[in-house]
C-alpha cells in the first residue's frame, strides 16, 4: 500500500524525491560532490539524515554556510541556535572551563559550573521547579521524565499526543507519535496512550469555536484516565512543533484532570525553552509543569547537553537510578548552558523574540492576502508555522509545492524545514534582527509567489 505522504514526511523533507535529486544536481558544486558522496559511502543510512541536502563548512550567528561559501539564514538550526550559532560568549566560556582543566566530571563528584546551573535553572524556571538531571541528549531527557514519573506515581501508564516527536531513543519514540520512528520496531515500551492535539485549524470534527475543540481534546484525555486508571503521567510540547498553539484553558484543563486522576504533567520544551517563544519557557503561557524537559539550546548550540526541572516534593528517589548518565555533571556542557542562558537574559532576547515574533507573524499573514497558497499561519515568538494548502476550503495540503517552496528558499538563501509535509516551519536564531527577518520573509514572498505562477522546480 502506499504510504500517506504527510505520514510519510511527518519529521520533514525526505531524501528520495524528485525534486530532492534536482537540487542536488544543481546546487552541488564538485567539492560539495565529493563530500556528499564520501559521507553516503561511509555513514550508516537512515531516513531524513542520508544522502545529506549539502555539505557545510560553518555555522555563524544566525548563519549556515556551505563549503562554496554560499550562506543561509538558519530557520530551523535543529533547535539549538536561540543564541546564534557560535556564540562568542559561549564559546569564551567553553574555552575558559578548558583553561581550568575541569571538563569532564565523574560520577560521584560535582563542580562548580554544574553546581552553579542547577541553581540558576531553580532561579529561572517558573513557580517550585527546583531540582535538576542532566544527561547527553532530549530523548534520555524525556525518557528520565518519564521514569521519574513512573518512580513516583507508581504506575507505568502514559498518555502523549499523535504527531508528536519527543526524541529518537525506544523510550522516547515510544511514547512519540509518529510511525517513522516506531514502525517495523514490534511492540514498544508498553502502556503508551496517545490522545489529538487540540488544533484549531486542521481539527476534523469541523468544530469552530476553540471551546469546542478544548472540550473534545480534554473528553478524550479524560477518558483515557478513566478507562484507563493508575496513569503515571501526561507528557506533550505545550505548543506542537508545526506549531499549534492550545488556549491557556486547554492546558489549564489538562493539568485538572492530572491532579483529579493523579497523573503527572510533563512539559517537552526541548525546542521551546529558552527564549523561543517570547517567555523563558513556554509553560509560562500556559501552566506549570510538574517535570520541565530542556535540550538543544541549553547546550548554547555548542554541547550536546540536556535535562529535567521538577519541584523538590518529587525528590524522593534516592534508592533507584533516573539517568545515570557519564556526561550527567559535565562541567563543559555545564560552562555553555550557564552561558548561553545569562547570553539570553543580558541581550534581552526572550522580550526580542516576543516583539520580533508580532511582526513576523504580521507580516505574514499580510502575505497570505496575496498568496492563494497560504491556507493558515501560526506562531508564538519566533516559533511559526505557514501551513500551505492547495485548496482553502477544504485544507487540502499542498505537499508538492511546500517541497518545491523549501527548495527555492534553500537556493535564495534560506534554510527552513516542512513538517507533515506541508508546514514550512520557521525557528530562526533569537539573535535575528529585523532587516534579517525582513529578508527571509521576502524569500519566502517569492518562492511562494513563483510556485503560484506555476514555475516548477
Ligand atoms: C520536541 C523534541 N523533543 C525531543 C527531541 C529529542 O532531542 P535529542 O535529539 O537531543 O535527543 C527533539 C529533537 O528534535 C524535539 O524536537
Amino acid at each position: 500500500m502506499k504510504k500517506d505522504k504527510r505520514i510519510e514526511r511527518e519529521q520533514g523533507d525526505v531524501n528520495t524525491t524528485d525534486n530532492r535529486q534536482k537540487y542536488w544536481e544543481r546546487n552541488l558544486s564538485d567539492d560539495a560532490k565529493k563530500w556528499f558522496d564520501e559521507d553516503a559511502r561511509y555513514f550508516l543510512h537512515q531516513s531524513l539524515s542520508t544522502p545529506v541536502l549539502n555539505v557545510l563548512s560553518r555555522a555563524q550567528g544566525i548563519y549556515i554556510e556551505d563549503i562554496d561559501g554560499k550562506k543561509y539564514i538558519d530557520m530551523h538550526g535543529n533547535g539549538v541556535h536561540n543564541a546564534g550559532f557560535n556564540n562568542p560568549a559561549v564559546i569564551e566560556a567553553v574555552k575558559k572551563q578548558l583553561d581550568e582543566g575541569m571538563t569532564f566530571c565523574p560520577r560521584r563528584y560535582t563542580n562548580i559550573p554544574a553546581v552553579k546551573l542547577a541553581k540558576k535553572l531553580a532561579e529561572i524556571t517558573p513557580d517550585g521547579l527546583s531540582r535538576s538531571l542532566f544527561c547527553p541528549g532530549g530523548s534520555e531527557a524525556i525518557e528520565m521524565a518519564l521514569m521519574l514519573a513512573k518512580q513516583v506515581t507508581h504506575r507505568f501508564k502514559t498518555i502523549s499526543f499523535w504527531d508528536s516527536f519527543h526524541g529518537a531513543g525506544f523510550g522516547a519514540a515510544s511514547v512519540g507519535g509518529e510511525e517513522h520512528f516506531s514502525g517495523g520496531l514490534g511492540p514498544m515500551i508498553p502502556g503508551a496512550f496517545r490522545v489529538e492535539f487540540p488544533n484549531y485549524y486542521r481539527n476534523p470534527w469541523g468544530f469552530s469555536s476553540q471551546e469546542d475543540v478544548d472540550a473534545e481534546c480534554l473528553r478524550q484525555i479524560e477518558l483515557v484516565l478513566k478507562r484507563e486508571p493508575e496513569m503515571a503521567a501526561v507528557l506533550g510540547e505545550p505548543i506542537s512543533a508545526t506549531p499549534v498553539i492550545p488556549s491557556k484553558r486547554y492546558w489549564q484543563g489538562v493539568k485538572q484532570l492530572c491532579e483529579q486522576y493523579g497523573a503527572l504533567l510533563i512539559f517537552d520544551e526541548i525546542i521551546e525553552g529558552f527564549g523561543r517563544t517570547g517567555k523563558m519557557f513556554a509553560c509560562e503561557h500556559f501552566v506549570t509543569p510538574d517535570i520541565l524537559v530542556l535540550g538543544k539550546s541549553f547546550g548554547g548550540g555548542l554541547m550536546p547537553f540536556a535535562g529535567i526541572v521538577t519541584h523538590d516534593a518529587l525528590n524522593v528517589c534516592r534508592h533507584r537510578s533516573l539517568g545515570h548518565y557519564t556526561h550527567e555533571k559535565n562541567a563543559l556542557c555545564s560552562a555553555a548552558a550557564l552561558a548561553e542562558i545569562g547570553y539570553i537574559e543580558e541581550n534581552n532576547l526572550v522580550d526580542h523574540a516576543a516583539e520580533l515574533g508580532a511582526y513576523a507573524l504580521g507580516r505574514l499573514k499580510k502575505l497570505s492576502e496575496k498568496h492563494r497558497l497560504i491556507g493558515h499561519i501560526a506562531g508564538l515568538g519566533l516559533h511559526i508555522g505557514i501551513d500551505l494548502v492547495t485548496d482553502r476550503k477544504t485544507g487540502a495540503r499542498a505537499i508538492e509545492e511546500a517541497e518545491i517552496i523549501m527548495f527555492k528558499c534553500l537556493e535564495k538563501g534560506l534554510s527552513a524545514k516542512t513538517i507533515e509535509g506541508n508546514i514550512l516551519t520557521l525557528r530562526p536564531a533569537l539573535i535575528i534582527t529585523r532587516d534579517e527577518m525582513d529578508r527571509a520573509i521576502d524569500i519566502i514572498d517569492e518562492a511562494i509567489g513563483e510556485v503560484e505562477q506555476g514555475k516548477k522546480y
